[in-house]
């Protein structure tokens, strides 16, 4: 019933979003310019506000005394330039335009003297406001899944009582730890990462950052990679506790990377759109074998390390305030050795034919100085070591930026700031082991780790989107990437430990099933993504309602398939 009623509501939001008879695409709005001079052929050019020193682009040119139509970009606010016969500019102007939007740029001369001009935007039809209609429809989304998992969420705690029954009490205690902070964020993040990459409607901050900066889509996977780390120290920890030998672990670790990493290379290999999985273009990494590599690396030297029983209260530290860092010294060594090779690799390599330590997106920014280095030395290790076959080919920067080499968001070198990020979640989860019940101390740590990390990603990047030392970048994977999103992950952390562990008052179920077989609804919703009825062919491929429809319908989907797969005890863990 539920269903049925949000269909209905669907179909009328596509009614709604009829949009006008000229060829638009999603994000876009009509522009007519009528030049109205009689001495000039016009030349618009324009630029988006998002990219950063890009050069202008041509839109439209207009003869003399004539109108010319082009649809221009909606989907942030754009700067015009027309320029006149000889390349003398006329006018500039700053403008946000509506998607479908219908509207008029006139170019006049002022009081008939030919040598002073005037330029206006008229508006002949307004546009649509397709994010009001985004609101409706998250909120509608909201109510009908909270109904049906309210009963799901009783049986939870009642399963949850059943478990506390058992008196053998510390690991219930790292059991339930792991349970109720680390599964609700990932179970979160993994319903996220589900729509975003279905494409989250079209919706500009659903999609991936053109180059430097953050959208929803860019928060996800560094929080599952800072919650794995945090699963690490509490798992480890315990199958240490229960007294696994370190060589049955470590092979244990050996097997569950290879697996990972095969399944991200075999099964979800984006490269099988350009046909049957051949060598020639298999792509190697990507998010699974990127997750596979940290939980390896850290891992691995966690259990180096990590002592069987962790004696807290003998353990006599100079400085209390550095007791998250000082016992575990040899791996924040190992960490900042790595980051050096990072910032040594990012900032000095030579890669000809490109300045050293260039971090931008190559393409039309940086005034088109650079067009073939994107991604500076991230992209020239991966071509080299992989070839350019090997990565991914379509980065986020070729729309707004117009590059054209390829550039893998997961490449080599931006794996090893994934391994820092996952240590900072590692050593989350090792406050919440040390101080077990001490809820004072594990918020007020968790706290100061937000707030370092924050003070580091503000000196990092001068808080400025493009302009810092270096830039906040889901596609390098920079370090101040890194820092921001541990400082958001640790405050995450917080409030859902705040939420479960002191005030009881959530159980983390809305996003419970998905997280019991996250390997699962990951790979499935990367196979079927092409296939009824995740995806249908649409009445209307430019509407944003109904992009959203599909990519909404199709992670519901996802979450009953888990809740059918979780009733029937179906687990698919690696
Ligand atoms: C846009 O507005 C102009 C002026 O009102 C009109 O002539 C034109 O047909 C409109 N275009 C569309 C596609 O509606
Ligand atoms: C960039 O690469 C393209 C295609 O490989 C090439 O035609 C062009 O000359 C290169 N540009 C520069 C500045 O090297």
């Amino acid at each position: 019933q539920n269903f049925c009623q949000t269909l209905k509501l669907f179909l009328f939001l596509i009614d709604v979003s009829r949009r006008p008879a000229w060829d638009l695409k999603i994000d876009q709005a009509l522009l007519q310019v009528h030049n109205e001079l009689v001495n000039e052929n016009l030349t618009v050019y324009w630029l988006s506000d998002y990219c950063y020193q890009c050069l202008y682009q041509e839109l439209i040119s207009v003869p003399m005394n004539s109108i010319g139509t082009g649809p221009v970009d909606s989907q942030h606010a754009v700067t015009l330039i027309v320029n006149g016969s000889n390349s003398k500019q006329i006018c500039r102007i700053h403008y946000h335009f509506g998607e479908f939007g219908n509207y008029s740029l006139m170019v006049k001369n002022l009081h008939n003297n030919i040598l002073q001009f005037s330029c206006n935007i008229i508006i002949n039809q307004n546009p649509f406001n397709s994010n009001l209609r985004m609101l409706l429809c998250a909120s509608h989304y909201q109510e009908i899944k909270s109904d049906l998992l309210l009963i799901h969420s009783i049986e939870l705690i009642r399963n949850w009582l059943y478990k506390k029954m058992n008196p053998r009490e510390t690991d219930r205690l790292i059991n339930s730890m792991c349970f109720m902070i680390c599964f609700p964020l990932r179970r979160l993040a993994l319903i996220i990462m589900v729509f975003v990459n279905y494409g989250g409607g079209k919706y500009w901050f659903f999609k991936h950052q053109s180059w430097n900066g953050l959208t929803v889509a860019d928060l996800v996977f560094p929080w599952f990679v800072f919650i794995m780390g945090t699963s690490i120290s509490l798992s480890l920890s315990s199958m240490l506790r229960r007294g696994c030998s370190k060589w049955k672990l470590l092979g244990k670790i050996l097997w569950r990377s290879l697996l990972l990493f095969l399944i991200g290379v075999i099964i979800v290999n984006p490269n099988y759109c350009l046909g049957p999985l051949s060598w020639e273009n298999l792509r190697i990494p990507g998010v699974l074998q990127r997750l596979s590599c940290t939980y390896f690396v850290v891992a691995v030297l966690e259990l180096l390390f990590a002592k069987p029983v962790p004696d807290n209260s003998t353990l006599e530290i100079p400085c209390p305030a550095l007791r998250d860092i000082l016992p575990y010294w040899p791996q924040w060594l190992f960490m900042m050795a790595l980051e050096t090779v990072w910032l040594c690799l990012t900032f000095l390599l030579n890669v000809p034919g490109c300045p050293n330590g260039y971090l931008g997106p190559g393409g039309i920014g940086d005034f088109g100085n650079y067009p073939n280095c994107t991604g500076g030395a991230a992209a020239y290790i991966d071509h080299v070591l992989l070839g350019e076959k090997h990565i991914y080919q379509h980065p986020s920067s070729n729309v707004l930026y117009q590059t054209t080499v390829a550039f893998d968001p997961e490449g080599i070198l931006g794996t090893i700031n994934s391994v820092i990020m996952a240590f900072l979640g590692l050593q989350a989860g090792k406050i919440l082991l040390f101080y077990k019940d001490q809820h004072r101390q594990i918020m007020l740590r968790f706290c100061i780790w937000s707030v370092v990390m924050g003070v580091i990603s503000a000196v990092l990047t001068e808080c400025s989107k493009d302009e810092g030392f270096i830039p906040v970048n889901k596609n390098l994977w920079s370090i101040s990437y890194v820092t921001t999103l541990s400082s958001f992950g640790f405050v995450l952390l917080l409030l859902i430990y705040y939420l479960v562990d002191v005030k009881k008052v959530w159980s983390g179920s809305p996003f419970f099933f998905p997280g019991m077989n996250s390997i699962l609804i990951y790979v499935g919703h990367e196979i079927f993504e092409n296939y009824f009825p995740f995806k249908w062919k649409m009445q209307d491929a430019q509407s944003h309602s109904e992009h959203l429809a599909q990519n909404l319908i199709a992670t519901s989907l996802w979450v009953f398939i888990s809740y059918v797969l979780y009733r029937k005890r179906i687990f698919w863990k690696i």
